[in-house]
């Protein structure tokens, strides 16, 4: 009989298989790591930094550390939870994310992370980048603006779809998502709203168009749980609580 194997997260004993990343395990046991850029559908990609924990006494991503028996990971402890908030603070000033009038907002993950860590202002300087909109696409927007570079839709694309619609290009502060298309714009690209990369964006950057505003305030996916309890449902998945059919 083969013996469980387990870790404790936060005092609490998570039982593992073999190949699990620490994420895999938490999420499966019901245990909430706050994270962006991991989506269990895809491979760890280990970019936004928002999972860290500490782990016998160093900092490691949750979602891309191996588990292993008789790891003591802490997930909420002040200094975790400060630094997770840094990071979330990073990210809001270094794009420009206007909450209240974003389509997303309710249902945008970095918005619902950050209330969880209990962010309650930016505290960094805005840079305010100058970034464009593509209305091109007939079914599908993307607001550069709101991108945060987790490369979901890069890896949908690329994995799932099999297009290869979205790459990022520039380095460090100059990275962005780009268009792999002659013109640069996703209308003149093969991407198709039923693409897995158009329901995987955890933030406002990429939308369906026509349904913007569907769900009124306080009926929106994280109006009436946080997100650690209802999870990284993509909204505007038909079905899910944050499109209204539920
Ligand atoms: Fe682990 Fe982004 S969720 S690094």
């Amino acid at each position: 009989m083969n013996e469980v194997k387990t870790f404790r997260l936060d005092g609490v004993d998570i039982e593992f298989s073999e190949g699990d990343t620490i994420m895999d395990a938490a999420l499966r046991a019901g245990a909430y790591i706050p994270h962006l850029c991991h989506n269990p559908e895809f491979t760890p990609h280990g970019s936004c930094r928002v999972c860290i924990v500490e782990v016998n006494g160093g900092q490691v991503s949750a979602c891309t550390q191996p588990a292993a028996a008789g790891l003591e990971v802490d997930n909420a402890s002040d200094a975790i939870v400060e630094e997770r908030r840094n990071l979330l603070q990073m990210l809001f000033v270094e794009g420009n994310h206007m909450c209240p009038g974003c389509e997303k907002s309710g249902a945008c993950q970095l918005q619902a992370v950050a209330y969880y860590t209990g962010m309650l202002s930016p505290h960094y300087t805005h840079f305010f980048p100058q970034r464009s909109v593509d209305a091109s696409h007939p079914d599908t927007a993307i607001d550069f603006n709101r991108c945060i570079l987790c490369e979901l839709c890069v890896r949908a694309s690329r994995d799932v779809d099999h297009k290869n619609v979205f790459s990022l290009r520039g380095r460090g502060i100059d990275t962005q998502l780009t268009i792999n298309s002659p013109s640069g714009k996703l209308g003149d690209s093969t991407f198709a709203a039923t693409d897995k990369a158009a329901h995987v964006c955890p933030v406002g950057a990429i939308l369906p168009k026509h349904r913007g505003y569907e769900q009124p305030i306080g009926n929106r996916l994280y109006d009436r749980q946080p997100i650690s309890v209802v999870g990284d449902v993509a909204a505007y998945e038909p079905g899910n609580k944050g499109d209204g059919h539920d």
